[in-house]
């Protein structure tokens, strides 16, 4: 019998790429930047499944030019590149990767907020560039961490284990979310606020919803100006989350202090953008994930996912199980 026919969209970690060559007829694009969408299209006409990533636009124009395929295999725990109800609409399982990338993503976060807390990239360039010609009384003067209040912005997986940090550095935790979470609220003393009071109380506000129609812009020029003027911005979520014209202007007005950004709009941020002429922003390129352990288990998962809907299972990271699977 052969093999299934899947498309791998870039090269992913061993682990989980191996198994899937192992078990299919895969293709796997080789370049360092997403196929363009007439590669895409061309490649999902005749596959049974689909690995993508959050760079892969996966909607219903390719599902209908893909008639054989049973399951896209997103090696992300963020799925908004999916159009999951067209999925569902017509019988493809689609399935992500979530909970082995929480803690590596809260981790980032972090560092992003004592990064800029601290302004350690600015203090790396001014050694670097032999400016440090003694100890200065004021120089590059930050936020401290401990003992300030973290607002977390959607308290679900991420959120939860960024509060955790938080608390290991006796923060106050502040949070909003669309649900309660009960559970940070016992463990972590977290406390539920409106967003407007998130914005007002909070010293660092990180982050952690996903890209949804009521999430885009959540951070704008309003919210922004009713958040402290020593406050810190991280993004580890979806660069949409955040108007970034309106972030560039409040952090160039000095409105507040710094922002980590994992994550931009548009992404990747070109070259020139004035985001990057900012001493107070520090970015990193979507790199949150991004530990060898952490990325490894992505791939197993995602091809775990991948071999068991080509096989007519149910895959274990299914994002919508009542798809009624095609034949
Ligand atoms: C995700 O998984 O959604 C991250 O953004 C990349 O790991």
């Amino acid at each position: 019998m052969s093999k299934p026919k899947v498309f791998v969209t870039r090269i992913i970690p061993d682990r989980g790429l191996h198994t899937i060559i192992q078990n299919t007829d895969a293709t796997v694009w080789q370049d360092e930047l997403p196929p363009p969408r007439e590669v895409l299209l061309q490649h999902a006409r005749d596959c049974d499944g689909l690995v993508t990533l959050l760079t892969d636009k996966i909607d219903a124009e390719l599902m209908d030019a893909a008639p054989r395929l049973k399951v896209v295999a997103n090696y992300a725990v963020g799925f908004d590149n999916i159009d999951v109800k067209a999925a569902t609409a017509r019988g493809i399982w689609a399935t992500n990767t979530p909970g082995v990338l929480t803690e590596t993503t809260a981790d980032l976060a972090f560092t992003l907020l004592m990064a800029c807390a601290r302004r350690i990239a600015e203090g790396r360039d001014y050694a670097k560039a032999g400016k440090w010609r003694t100890w200065g009384p004021m120089l590059l003067m930050g936020q401290d961490i401990h003992g300030a209040t973290l607002g977390i912005a959607g308290m679900g997986r991420i959120g939860y284990a960024m509060a955790q940090r938080g608390k290991g550095f006796g923060m106050t935790i502040l949070y909003h979310d669309a649900i309660r979470n009960e559970k940070a609220e016992n463990d972590l003393g977290a406390t539920f606020v409106s967003m407007d009071e998130l914005l007002a109380r909070s010293d660092f506000l990180s982050l952690h919803v996903p890209l949804t129609p009521e999430t885009r812009h959540l951070i704008n020029a309003e919210s922004l100006k009713r958040m402290k003027p020593n406050a810190v911005l991280v993004n580890t979520a979806r660069g949409p989350v955040v108007d970034t014209m309106a972030l560039y202007e409040a952090l160039k007005a000095g409105r507040i202090f710094a922002a980590g950004l994992d994550v931009t709009d548009p992404e990747p941020l070109p070259a020139d953008h004035p985001l990057y002429t900012l001493d107070n922003c520090l970015i990193v390129p979507h790199i949150a994930s991004a530990s060898f352990e952490t990325r490894s288990r992505m791939a197993e998962m995602a091809a775990e996912n991948l071999l068991a809907g080509l096989a007519g299972r149910m895959p274990p990271n299914c994002l919508n199980p009542e798809a009624k699977p095609r034949l």
